[in-house]
Parts: C-alpha cells; structure tokens; sequence
C-alpha cells in the first residue's frame, strides 16, 4: 500500500514575508490530517525559515533544485550537503521550466538523481512530454526517455527510494490539467517501466504523483485514478487553505482507492 504524498512546489515565490505564514498556516492544517505524506519546497532563500517552523511537525521539507557537486567552484548554485543541514528531506530533479529555461540536459538529471540518491535524500524526478510532443503522439517515447535516462545507471534498489511526478508540460500553470484518464495511462506506463528498469517489488512501492493544474477542485477525481498516487502542486499550494483542501482530498483517496 502506497502512503499518497502531495507536494507543494512553490516555484519563485515566497519572500519570508510570504513564506512564514503560508509554512505555518500549512503545518497547523496538516496536524490532524492522517494517510497522507506532505512536503514544501519553497525557494532556496526560505528553506531555512520554512524549516524552523515545520520542524517536529510531519510537513517534510523540500528543495526545487540541487547542484550535483557536494562544493565547488559554481557560482549560484546550491549543494546537497547545505540541503542537508537545513533539514530537507526531498529535491525536485528534472523539473521542466528547468529543462526548458536553463537547459538542463537528462545527463545533467541523472547526475542530480545520482547524488541526491548519496546524501540519503528523495529524489523526486519529473517526467513529462510538451503538447506538440503529445500532438504528434510521442508522450510514451518522451517519458521513456527521460525516465530511462533519468534513472540510468540507478540500482533497482535505490529506485524505490525515488518518487517519480508526472507533469505533462501542457498541464503545468495552465490551468488545463490532464484528465484521470490521461495521467492513469502515462502512470501505468512509468510504473511498468520501473518494473522492467528495477523489479516487480520496486514498481509497487515507487509512488508516482500528478503535477499540472491540480486544484482542489480536482483532485479527488485525479487521486482516485489508478496509479495517481499523490500530487505535486505549483499555483494551488500557495494558497494555504486550497493547499490543504488537495491534502485532504488525498488522503481520502488513498484511503479508499487500495
Ligand atoms: P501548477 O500546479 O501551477 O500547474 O504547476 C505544476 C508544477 O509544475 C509543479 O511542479
């Protein structure tokens, strides 16, 4: 059985005027909230803020982005081992305004998963085909190849310690997300990928979320799909009471779905 797990990923915003209330607002929400895991990635600048105040509470701490390098010469960039000691427990990789506006290369993702994967913290690796991709009918090809590329090299045993989000790049911020439908089919699909990539076990365990346009509005209709085992949320999770609406709803979901 897989413990649904949403994700709020706050992309470029939260000042610390912002950060705190919305942190504080989401741990206070989630305390008596049971079956469902939950995490905030706020942007690099609040991590240590948002950490203070989710700390010894069950909301888990997320990075958007990580360096592969634990130190160096890189001028901007923020290393594994200072994720670390501000307490994150889970790094987005592969996310795809980072593919499309830094031109983030699958090489340079599977570096992340790699290292990410060494510090003992949960990759979360992003997948996801374009609408033209999707048009021409590549959306299987595309996230194939970004998952086998993404994984490569992995041990099957290190992939049940990743979570996998797919974010169709059509859906994201757009207000348009997938349907059941179309998410199950692409969730299937990864999760017998990872079967082939890892093993029958891992493909059970590995929780897969959905991230697009995911709103409160929909979510119980997207969590109950098969396969869709939690969310990873951009606009919706800036909202602290829409936030917890969506983990609410997953955490019904989950509980009726398996
Ligand atoms: P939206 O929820 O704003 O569509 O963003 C999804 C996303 O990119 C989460 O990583």
């Amino acid at each position: 059985m897989r413990t649904p797990l949403v994700v709020g990923n706050w992309k470029m915003h939260g000042t610390l005027a912002e950060a705190r209330p919305l942190a504080t607002a989401i741990r206070d929400g989630t305390k008596r909230v049971k079956g469902v895991d939950v995490a905030v990635c706020p942007p690099f600048t609040a991590l240590a803020a948002v950490g203070e105040i989710v700390r010894e509470s069950s909301v888990r701490l997320g990075a958007q982005d990580c360096h592969a390098e634990p130190s160096g010469a890189h001028t901007g960039e923020v290393s594994l081992p200072m994720l670390l000691e501000l307490g994150c427990a889970f790094v987005i990789v592969g996310h795809s305004e980072r593919r499309r506006e830094i031109g983030e290369s699958d090489a340079v993702i599977n570096g992340k998963v790699h290292a990410v994967l060494a510090q003992g913290l949960t990759p979360i690796l992003c997948v996801g085909e374009t609408g033209e991709e999707r048009r021409q009918g590549l959306t299987f090809t595309t996230v194939e190849g970004q998952l086998r590329a993404g994984l490569a090299g992995v041990t099957p045993d290190a992939i049940t310690r990743i979570v996998l989000a797919y974010e169709p790049v059509w859906a994201i911020g757009t207000g348009v997300n997938a349907t059941p439908g179309q998410a199950s089919e692409v969730h299937g699909y990864l999760r017998g990928l990872v079967s082939e990539l890892a093993s029958k076990e891992a493909a059970q365990v590995i929780r897969i979320l959905y991230g697009g346009s995911v709103k409160p509005e929909n979510t119980g209709e997207l969590m109950a799909a098969p396969d869709i085992d939690g969310a990873l949320v951009g606009g919706a999770s800036l909202n602290a009471q829409g936030f917890l609406q969506i983990v609410r709803k997953a955490a019904h979901a989950g509980a009726r779905g398996d």
